[in-house]
């Protein structure tokens, strides 16, 4: 974990409410797909946890709906200002068990961590086939991402207003080695159910501290109580215990 004062490049809408930041600083490591910064915001207590969208050295880019205070406080900046943040956290995405064919899928703001991993996985050569849930048409960004990485990708919404009529989990391709998701957690119960393969989810739980201090974000899974935010937030299909 690095603490880093980042200087916004870019800012701007992408779809109803959500953002694409861009962050500059020399010091700045590439970070893993699937894990996350958290970003400290004037007047607001505890900081706010991002997930990567993509980065290289120098350059870190998220997606976030504005959703409440901070992120809205966070959609309101503009180029030129700086924000202080903590980056490298989380353990990320594991690729080793991908398989040659892996199915990528994503709901809403669980969208933005699959593009790098789409990217990684597509560079390694592997066949990778992507779907992503929305509620509703004007909500929908990332299609073109994904599609540029070589992904072969579909896209649901629940009103039918585009693509595929119906959840991810209503668009689940017939053949695939291994799967990565993230989303709202009814979307990751259903993908749980759903999916006949291993696979790999990504928590976007509620945090304290962000990087394994408070325990606030402490979850049950079959080998013991682990933090999302150090263990996690991806977890191994196997391990997870959903709560009733
Ligand atoms: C590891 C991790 C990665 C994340 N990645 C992303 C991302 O890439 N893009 C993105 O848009 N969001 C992401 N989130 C969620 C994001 O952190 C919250 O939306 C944000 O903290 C809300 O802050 P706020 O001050 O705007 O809202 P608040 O004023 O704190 O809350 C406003 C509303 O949002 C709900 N809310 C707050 N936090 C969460 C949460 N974690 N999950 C679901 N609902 C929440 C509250 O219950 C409330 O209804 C991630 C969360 C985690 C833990
Ligand atoms: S948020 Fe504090 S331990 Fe995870």
């Amino acid at each position: 974990m690095k603490q880093e004062i980042l200087k916004i490049t870019e800012n701007i809408r992408i779809a109803e409410n959500v953002y694409r930041m861009t962050l500059e600083g020399p010091e700045l490591e590439e970070q893993k797909p699937g894990q996350f910064v958290n970003i400290r915001l004037e007047g607001q207590f505890l900081r706010r946890p991002i997930s990567v969208h993509d980065s290289e050295p120098g350059r870190l880019v998220i997606i976030y709906k504005a959703v409440g205070k901070g992120t809205e406080q966070m959609g309101r900046m503009a180029a030129g200002e700086t924000l202080d943040v903590l980056t490298g956290l989380g353990n990320g995405y594991d690729l080793s068990k991908a398989g040659d064919h892996p199915l990528l899928l994503g709901g809403g703001v669980g969208v933005p961590p699959l593009v790098k991993l789409a990217r990684v996985l597509r560079e390694a050569g592997k066949e990778v086939q992507a779907v992503l849930g929305f509620n509703t048409k004007a909500e929908v960004f990332g299609e073109n991402a994904f599609q540029e990485t070589g992904c072969q990708t579909t896209v649901t919404t629940a009103d039918g207003s585009y693509g595929v009529k119906g959840f991810v989990t209503d668009a689940l391709p017939e053949e695939y080695s291994y799967f990565y998701t993230c989303g709202p957690e009814p979307m990751l119960r259903a993908v749980y159910k759903a999916t006949r393969t291993s696979g790999q989810f990504s928590f976007e739980e509620r945090m304290g501290c962000g990087f394994g201090a408070c325990m606030g974000c402490s979850c049950k899974t079959i080998t013991g109580y682990k933090r999302i935010c150090r263990e996690g937030p991806v977890l191994e299909k196997e391990e997870i215990m959903w709560d009733d």
